[in-house]
């Protein structure tokens, strides 16, 4: 028997590291997933994943931790001991962009082996054990990655507070990678030291980013796109302000906007990464095209409004 999981990457509409402050963040799930199947074995937690190229040993054990974390504290977390585990995964998510792909593989790996043992794990749950790899990966994430990939959909997220749903289907993305991978735990560390230093930029730049989130959960709501694409623009700004952006993630919001784009911003830790911009059917190709244009790598993406799922295979 075999037990697969999937679980969709994120998006974060509006609020990265305004949530690591304490404030409200929305993200969007997307149609790009990590998939986990878990397998018995002879002895042990094995884990094959694709995304495993490295001959180093030490970055390779470096990348198995987390997979590894997850499926122990889950077997932990559900009383199974003594049993042999192959984990397999594999995963369509670009790996240290911005589209928490470790959330998403984690997110999976629990899942997979709950429905391996026949455990219904509540969501609420699984969200806590996710914790424990997003903690080696991180270092203190919000929380916002794994809740999205848990949920699917677009929601509004507190960090310690827990989540609502916004309904809204129709946002379709252009997201352009620019294929700079970066360390989030490093950008997350780099804004806290800017903040302590300057406490009255600090609280200037949240209050503006709260009066916009405000806007925002409106705008979506009511599927004002172009508000929406304004608030992303003034959403990368503050990003700016916050000194996680990358010279080519404002030429690609640039190139976006110039190209028909609603809006569009840097999505994520920052830094590197990718940009998302906000589109119709009919300025996709167009955006694309200039993103592809200027060297980026581009990801068409829609709402993933399930979150994960899971299945066996006899
Ligand atoms: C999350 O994808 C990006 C950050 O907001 C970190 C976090 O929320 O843990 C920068």
């Amino acid at each position: 028997m075999e037990a697969l999981a999937i679980a969709p990457a994120k998006i974060i509409l509006f609020g990265e590291h305004f949530v690591v402050l304490g404030k409200p963040a929305i993200a969007m799930a997307i149609d790009l997933h990590a998939h986990v199947s878990v397998k018995e074995f002879n002895h042990g937690i094995h884990v094959e994943s694709n995304k495993l190229n490295s001959f180093n040993q030490k970055d390779l054990e470096k990348s198995l931790k987390p997979i590894k974390l997850a499926a122990q504290s889950t077997l932990d977390h559900i009383g199974i001991s003594g049993v042999g585990l192959n984990i397999k995964v594999n995963s369509f998510i670009p790996i240290g962009v911005g589209l928490g792909s470790s959330a998403a593989v984690s997110v999976a790996t629990i899942a997979a082996v709950t429905r391996f043992f026949g455990v219904n794990l509540d969501r609420r749950e699984m969200c806590e054990l996710a914790f424990i790899p997003e903690k080696e990966v991180h270092g203190k994430p919000s929380g916002i990655d794994q809740t999205t990939s848990i949920y699917g959909g677009i929601i509004s997220f507190k960090p310690n507070k827990g989540f609502k749903r916004i309904p809204c289907k129709e946002l379709q993305l252009v997201v352009g990678n620019t294929k700079i991978i970066r360390s989030t735990k490093v950008l997350v560390s780099r804004v806290k030291e800017l903040l302590d230093k300057k406490k009255d930029y600090a609280i200037e730049l949240q209050k503006s980013y709260e009066f916009l989130y405000e806007e925002a959960v409106k705008a979506i709501r009511v599927k004002d796109f172009n508000k929406i694409g304004e608030l992303m623009i003034e959403n990368h700004e503050l990003l700016k302000k916050l000194g996680v952006s990358h010279e080519k993630l404002d030429k690609f919001v640039e190139k976006a906007v110039e190209a028909g784009a609603f809006g569009a911003k840097l999505t994520g830790a920052g830094g590197g990464g990718c940009m998302i911009a906000l589109t119709d059917e009919e300025k996709r190709d167009r955006i694309a095209k200039a993103i592809s244009g200027i060297g980026g790598e581009v990801i068409m993406a829609n709402i993933d409004e399930e979150g994960v799922r899971t299945k066996v295979k006899f």
